[in-house]
C-alpha cells in the first residue's frame, strides 16, 4: 500500500495557484444533475441503466472524499478529488444513448468521451488551468488497464484515487446486480456476458497470480465476478481496503461463485492479501 506507513505527505499546490472552493463544486454538481436529467427516458430498461450510473457517480464521490480525507489531503484537494469523481463517468450517458451498452469494446472509450463532453461544454471554465488539467487527465485515465509511466506526483495521486473510488463502487453495483431479479435490474451492468455454471481457467489463474484479466478475456458472468475479486489486488490505498473489509465485499462475491476447491483457494488468497495489508499498517 502506498500509505501503509502513515499518511502520505502531499505538497501539490504550486505557489500562486488559484484553488477551487465549495461554490465551484456546487455549481459543477448542478451542471451534472441537469446533464443527467437531459438523458431521462420513459423506456424503463434504459432509465434503469441511466439511473445506475447516476447513483454510481454519487457513491464514487463519497468514496473519493473518504479516501482523500484518510490520506490527509487538504480541503481544496478533497474538493478536487470529489470533482474528478463527479465527472469520471460523464461519458457513460451519451455512450448509452448512442450504443445502448456500457461495453467500451462494442462502442466507444467512455473515459475519452467524458473528457470530450467536459471540454466541448466548457464545464470547467471557471477553474484554474491546473485543476482543469488534473480533472481531464484523471477522467481520461480512470479506466486504463494500468497507469502510464512518467505521470507527475499530483496526476498520479488523483488518478490512483479515482481508480480506487470507482472500483469500490463498481464492486457494490455488481454485488447488488447479482442480488436482483432478472428483468428488474440494470442489464448493461453485466456487459451482456452469458450466465451459466462455467468459468475460464485463464481468468481464474490470473486471479491466483494476483493479476487482473483483461475484459476481452471474459467469457461468462463467473469470469466477470472473478475479475472483480482480482481488482482488490489493484487497489492503491489502505482506506480502500478498509472499505472492502467493512463492506464484506470478498464474502459477498465468493457467495456468488461456483463452490469448488480451486475457487475457494483463490478466494482465500485474496482474503489473506487484504488481511495482510490491513495488519501491516
Ligand atoms: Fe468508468
Amino acid at each position: 500500500m502506498l500509505d501503509s506507513h502513515g499518511p502520505l505527505q502531499y505538497n501539490l499546490h504550486a505557489p500562486g495557484l488559484e484553488l477551487m472552493n465549495q461554490n465551484d463544486l456546487t455549481a459543477l454538481k448542478n451542471w451534472f444533475e441537469a446533464y443527467c436529467a437531459s438523458f431521462s427516458t420513459p423506456v424503463a430498461e434504459d432509465q434503469r441503466n441511466i439511473t445506475v450510473k447516476q447513483d454510481h457517480t454519487h457513491e464514487v464521490c463519497l468514496n473519493a472524499v473518504r479516501i482523500a480525507q484518510e490520506l490527509g489531503l487538504d480541503g481544496e484537494q478533497v474538493l478536487l478529488a470529489e470533482t474528478i469523481a463527479l465527472f469520471h463517468d460523464v461519458g457513460r450517458f451519451s455512450q448509452y444513448r448512442q450504443y445502448r451498452t456500457f461495453d467500451d469494446s462494442l462502442s466507444v472509450n467512455h473515459a475519452a468521451l467524458g473528457a470530450k463532453v467536459l471540454l466541448e461544454n466548457h464545464v470547467l471554465r471557471d477553474l484554474s488551468k491546473h485543476d482543469q488539467d488534473m480533472i481531464i487527465r484523471s477522467v481520461t485515465l480512470h479506466n486504463v488497464f494500468s497507469l502510464p509511466e512518467g505521470l507527475d506526483e499530483s496526476s498520479l495521486l488523483f488518478a490512483r484515487l479515482i481508480r480506487d473510488a470507482d472500483k469500490l463502487d463498481i464492486l457494490r453495483v455488481v454485488i447488488e446486480y447479482f442480488g436482483q431479479e432478472a428483468g428488474s435490474r440494470a442489464e448493461a451492468v453485466a456487459l451482456g456476458l452469458p450466465d451459466g455454471p462455467g468459468y475460464s481457467p485463464a481468468v481464474l489463474s490470473c486471479l491466483m497470480r494476483g493479476e487482473m484479466a483483461r475484459k476481452a478475456d471474459l467469457e461468462t458472468l463467473n469470469d466477470f465476478k472473478l475479475l472483480q475479486l482480482a481488482w482488490l489486488y489493484d487497489l492503491n490505498f489502505t482506506a480502500s481496503l478498509r472499505m472492502v473489509s467493512e463492506r464484506d465485499t470478498i464474502q459477498k462475491l465468493a457467495a456468488m461463485l461456483p463452490r469448488n476447491e480451486e475457487i475457494a483457494h483463490a478466494v482465500d488468497l485474496v482474503r489473506e492479501y487484504v488481511r495482510g495489508k490491513l495488519n501491516s499498517c
